[in-house]
C-alpha cells in the first residue's frame, strides 16, 4: 500500500475514537479514550496525528517538564508502518519539545520492542539504563538524548528532515 502523508498535526478531541482504534491495535495494556482526551487538556503536552487521505494512520505525544521532554507515546496504523510515519512524528515532537525550551528528551522501550529501537536509535536516542519490571510483563530501556537543543542533534534532526522530502 502506498501511503502518502498529507499532514502531521496536533491531535484535538475529534481524533481521539481514531487514535483509540489504533492504540488497540499498537499496545496489550492501551490507553481508554478519556485518558488520551484528559491529556489533551493538560498542561506542557502536544499530541500529534499524521493523516494520509484524511484518515488518521498515527499519533504521538510529548510531555514537556522544565528541561525535559518525555516522550509518552507514539503508534502507526500496522498497514502503514516502515514508511517513515513513525519519524515525521517523532520530529515533530521532538520539533515541538524544543520549541517549548526542552533541551533533553527521554522515553521508555520495551527491551524487545525492535521497530521502536530503531526508530529511537535513528534519531539519535541512546540507551542509559534498564528499568526491570516497568511494564507488567517486560522490562524497559530507558533512552535519552542530551543537549537535543545543541548543534549536532539539530544537524540530525535537519537531516533526518531533508531526507524525507
Ligand atoms: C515503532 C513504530 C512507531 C515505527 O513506526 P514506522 O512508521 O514503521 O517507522 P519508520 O518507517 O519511520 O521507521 C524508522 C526507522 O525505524 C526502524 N524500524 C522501523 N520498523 C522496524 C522494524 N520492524 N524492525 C527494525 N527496525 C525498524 C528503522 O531503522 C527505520 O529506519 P529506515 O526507514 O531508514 O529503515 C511502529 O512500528 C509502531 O507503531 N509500533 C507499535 C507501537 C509501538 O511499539 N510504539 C512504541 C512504543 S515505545
Amino acid at each position: 500500500m502506498e501511503v502518502a502523508v498529507s499532514s502531521v498535526r496536533s491531535m484535538t478531541a475529534a481524533d481521539i475514537p481514531a487514535v483509540a482504534v489504533l492504540e488497540a491495535r499498537a499496545f496489550a495494556e492501551p490507553w481508554s479514550p478519556e485518558t488520551f482526551a484528559e491529556e489533551l487538556t493538560l498542561p506542557n503536552r502536544r499530541y500529534v496525528v499524521a493523516e494520509a487521505d484524511e484518515k488518521v494512520v498515527g499519533y504521538g505525544g510529548v510531555m514537556c517538564v522544565d528541561e525535559e521532554a518525555h516522550i509518552m507515546t507514539i503508534a502507526v496504523d500496522p498497514s502503514a508502518t516502515r514508511r517513515r510515519i513513525g519519524t515525521r512524528l517523532m520530529v515533530a515532537l521532538v520539533e515541538a519539545a524544543l520549541g517549548e525550551g526542552a533541551r533533553h528528551l527521554t522515553l521508555e522501550v520495551r527491551v524487545s520492542n525492535d521497530a521502536a529501537l530503531g526508530l529511537y536509535r535513528k534519531l539519535g536516542f541512546a540507551s542509559v539504563g534498564l528499568r526491570p519490571g516497568y511494564y507488567r510483563d517486560e522490562d524497559a530501556l530507558v533512552m535519552w538524548v542530551v543537549n537535543a537543543d545543541e548543534g549536532p542533534f539539530r544537524r540530525r534532526l535537519e537531516r533526518i528532515g531533508e531526507e524525507m522530502g
